[in-house]
Order: structure tokens, then sequence, then C-alpha cells
């Protein structure tokens, strides 16, 4: 397959764009940075560097490649971006793909804070979304439009909170604990996190992305199959790296710490059912040793 990746320098991109090679696709991955260009060269990536909002330099590719998949998170403007990416990819398929040629498989990523913050009721990919946490409560809307879209084969996969390699969205938490040597976090005691390994996520798009258009119109959760404690794991932080205990909460100033709070009782089937994925990574807590030095080498 030919397939382009959004955004594939970036913490989920990276690893799904070496997951799609070691698959033996041909994989472009469009990048902002020149600097990270070189990187993906050096990974057998076919680089393209632009800005998101010109589409020219990779939208040509739409007329001969298989697939598309976002990965652009962690910015701002999110919402924006993900509805110009997607609408710029449906009109060039519209416009340059020949009529006889087959749906173009997109892949959009969301993530499953759109279940909410709730400590009883266990939820699954299939669960209505009635609830989302603030920060992300445009996704839903998103979500609908691409797996419902007439002209592309829409799918959409949530991750839940990484891990691994640079750390995402906890190597914030790495690196204060490095600094004030302290272990502070937001939330409150008694959470629990589902979890993904960001190598695992990248073995599960390589899955989706080959069997497109068989689970086309799909909406999956990646997560491992159990929950952890973030009680334990602030406790093993506080082991792992040597600081001083005990843990602390701290309340959240903004809806984005609001949702690093977030407990989301998620059992996940729809990855196993229909792609056979099974997550093969340590946990957070188990690994925490690994994953820690792992940050800290990338520093
Ligand atoms: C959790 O979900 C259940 C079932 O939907 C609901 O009854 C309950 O109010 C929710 N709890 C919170 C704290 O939102």
């Amino acid at each position: 397959m030919k397939v382009l990746v959004l955004g594939a320098s970036g913490f989920i991109g990276l690893p799904v764009c070496q997951a799609l090679c070691r698959a033996g696709h041909i994989v472009y991955g469009f990048t902002r940075s020149s600097e990270k260009a070189k990187q993906l060269e050096a990974e057998e990536i076919i680089p393209i560097v632009g800005e998101y909002d010109n589409t020219e330099p990779w939208v040509s590719l739409v007329s001969t490649i298989d697939a598309v998949i976002d990965t652009v998170g962690g910015r701002a403007d999110l919402r924006t971006l993900t509805m110009l990416l997607f609408r710029a990819v449906r009109e060039a398929a519209q416009t340059h793909r020949g009529a006889y040629a087959p749906k173009l498989t997109y892949i959009a990523t969301s993530g499953t804070w759109v279940h909410g913050d709730n400590r009883s009721e266990v939820v699954s990919d299939t669960t209505p979304i009635t609830n989302p946490v603030e920060a992300v409560a445009w996704r839903p809307a998103v979500e609908q439009e691409i797996i419902s879209d007439s002209v592309l084969n829409g799918m959409v996969i949530r991750p839940g909170l990484l891990y691994g390699r640079s750390g995402s969205l906890l190597a914030p938490l790495f690196q204060s604990t490095r600094e004030t040597g302290k272990v502070v976090w937001y939330g409150k005691p008694g959470g629990r996190y589902n979890l993904v390994h960001c190598d695992d996520l990248a073995d599960l798009y390589v899955r989706a992305v080959e069997k497109g258009l068989l689970v086309g119109g799909k909406i999956f959760d990646v997560a491992n199959p159990q929950t952890e404690s973030v009680d334990d794991f602030l406790q093993k932080l506080v082991e792992v790296s040597g600081v001083k205990g005990p843990y602390e909460y701290i309340e959240a100033s903004n809806a984005y710490e609001v949702a690093l709070g977030t407990t989301t009782l998620l059992r996940p089937y729809l990855g196993r059912a229909l792609l056979d994925w099974v997550p093969r990574k340590a946990g957070l807590i188990d690994g925490l040793p690994i994953y820690y030095a792992a940050w800290l080498a990338a520093q």
C-alpha cells in the first residue's frame, strides 16, 4: 500500500510510519520541519515538508495512494486543523480520483477522553458518547462526520493515555518530578487510567489501514485491557525517580489539566475482535523503570 501520514514526526505519527514501513508499505510522511524530514528519510519514509494550511505539496498524492492517516495532535487549534485536513483530502479525492477508483481510506485520530470522567461505569468502543470531558467536547461530532462520509472510507482511532519513548502527555510530569524533586499531578485519589504504549498503538494503525476496506465507518478505542491505578503509578514514580515522597495531587486550573485527571473504565473490544490486535508491552507501572529511563535519555 501507499500511505500518507500527516504529523509524521509526532509522538503517534513516527511509530505509525515506522510500523507501516516494517510492514512493507510505501510511506509518505508530511511534516513541517525540514530537520525532521531528514530523520524521516533516514527511516525510509518519503518526507513531504510544508505547512498544514498549504495542502498543495501533499494533496496531489491523493490520486495514487491507498490511505491517509491524520495523527496530528497537541495543538490549540486542533479542531479547525482536523477538519481542514479532512476536507482537503475529501475534496482532492473527489476531484482527482477517477470514477472507478476505490474509496480512499482516511483514518483520523481522536482519544478516549470523549467517554468522559466516570469512576463507576465500565464502557467500550461502542458505548454511546454522552458526556465527553470539556477539553474534547468538540470531538464526537467530528468523529461522526468522518466515519459517515460518502467520499472517503473514514475511520477513527481513539488512543487511551499514551506512554513509552519520549513520554507524550506524561512527559511534563516526569520533567517536573526531576526539576522539583516532587511528584505532583492533577486529579484526585482513586483515579484510574486507560493506557496504551505508542508501539502497540502503531500496530493497530497498521492493521486498521490494511483492513481498511472491511472496517471503514468504525471507531476503535485503543487501550490495554486493564486500567491502572493513578495512585499506584504516582507512588511507583516516586520510587523509580528516587525523589522524596509522598506524591501529591493539585487542583486543575484549566480544561486540559482537568482532562489529565479523567478516569474512564475502558474495556475496548473492537480492535481485538475485528483486527486481531493484542497489546504486547508491559503496562505503565510494571514497565516504569524502562519508560522513565527512556524519557530521561530522550532529553
Ligand atoms: C457514571 O455513569 C453512570 C451510568 O451512565 C451514571 O448513572 C452516573 O451518574 C455517572 N457518574 C458520574 C459521576 O458522572
